[in-house]
């Protein structure tokens, strides 16, 4: 008989976010210098907001709990209520953060068809309102670097700079959700500080691939952050001695930011071996970073039940899609075992 598997023993290819805190990690957050942060006297956090801002190009960095805060923040920090944000139909800020967007700041979002969740330059500008008096106001064109619900799809340096432009043309603010920015730095060939320069808000977490268990960071103007600090204090994110957590995140940096491209590449050369067993629809070409999407023959709930006896974890995308995301404790063994699951599915 079979003996099931408790979830710590499968093999976790939900999400990025899976991953556990390594031993070295939990040394560096026990290492840490810690002082109050809400006095802002914890020099850990201090100086990795300063390193962190530095790397994309911005002025000021503020250390806050989550992505979806760090987002949030910005949309706040940029807007007046009634204001609209251009974003795609994929993005995160629309989907996924409990309508925050409207509760927290009053803004309208503006959801236009991209493609893989990424934006184009001439549907942006063609969907920049007039000013006439029943126009909302357009304030913000929001990218999403990499993009999640898209599969992490990214921006080449050449439309971020178009976006620039629009934005600058039409006096627009320009902001940059990275919550998997790393991925896109280790694959797009091209650097923080190259792509940072060109937003006024962006937001980074370090609780994805780079593995750290919490945390998140917005970038922006030293004047937007002394004000962000203040919304976040009244949104409950003022923390204490928290430089044990930015160590964790530091330690992340450091350590795994250059095992990303390994997870970039597993899922392409997953979605070859999917793409070759006739049961699975998967384009191999729309495969750019940590995150696989691929179709299932009938309802994706079989296939993740199949998957989760063979102590495989993915999670449903769609009624017939699954996604699959790379992260680096998945061991090259553990990879092996998920090829082989479905180099033989439905061959027997
Ligand atoms: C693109 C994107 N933005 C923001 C977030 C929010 O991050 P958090 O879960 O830390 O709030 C996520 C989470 O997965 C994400 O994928």
């Amino acid at each position: 008989m079979r003996t099931k598997l408790k979830n710590m023993e499968k093999i976790d290819l939900r999400s990025d976010t899976v991953t556990r805190p390594t031993p070295e990690m939990l040394q560096a957050m026990v290492a840490a210098e810690t002082g109050d942060d809400v006095f802002k006297e914890d020099p850990t956090v201090n100086a990795f907001e300063e390193r962190v801002a530095a790397m994309f190009g911005q002025e000021a960095g503020l250390f806050v709990p989550s992505g979806v805060m760090s987002n949030q923040l910005c949309v706040f920090e940029l807007t007046s209520p009634g204001d609209e944000i251009i974003l795609e139909e994929k993005a995160h800020i629309f989907n996924y953060e409990a309508s925050s967007a409207a509760m927290i700041s009053g803004v309208q979002l503006r959801p236009l068809k991209g493609v893989h969740g990424l934006l184009s330059p001439e549907d942006v500008e063609a969907a920049v309102r007039t000013t006439n008096d029943w126009d909302p106001h357009t304030r913000v064109i929001a990218l999403e670097n990499t993009t999640n619900k898209g599969g992490g799809a990214f921006y080449s340096l050449d439309t971020i700079k178009e976006m620039r432009e629009i934005a600058d043309r039409h006096k627009l603010f320009l902001h940059l959700d990275g919550a998997r920015i790393w991925n896109a730095l280790a694959e797009a060939g091209y650097d923080a500080e190259t792509i940072g320069r060109n937003f006024d808000t962006i937001s980074v977490c370090f609780s994805k691939g780079l593995g750290a268990p919490v945390g998140s960071m917005m970038l922006s103007t030293r004047e937007r952050i002394t004000r962000a600090r203040r919304t976040r204090k009244m949104l409950g994110g003022g923390m204490r001695q928290i430089g044990l957590l930015a160590a964790a995140a530091e330690y992340a940096l450091d350590h795994h930011f250059k095992k990303l491209k390994i997870d970039n590449l597993r899922s392409k050369q997953l979605a070859k071996v999917i793409s070759e067993n006739p049961h699975f629809t998967v384009e191999p070409d729309s495969v750019f970073t940590n995150i696989l999407l691929f179709d299932t023959p009938g309802p994706a709930s079989e296939v993740l039940e199949i998957l989760d006896e063979n102590g495989i974890m993915m999670t449903a995308f769609g009624p017939q899609t699954i996604r699959a995301v790379f992260h680096f404790q998945i061991s090259d063994e553990q990879f092996d075992r998920v090829c082989s699951f479905f180099e033989f599915y439905g061959k027997s």
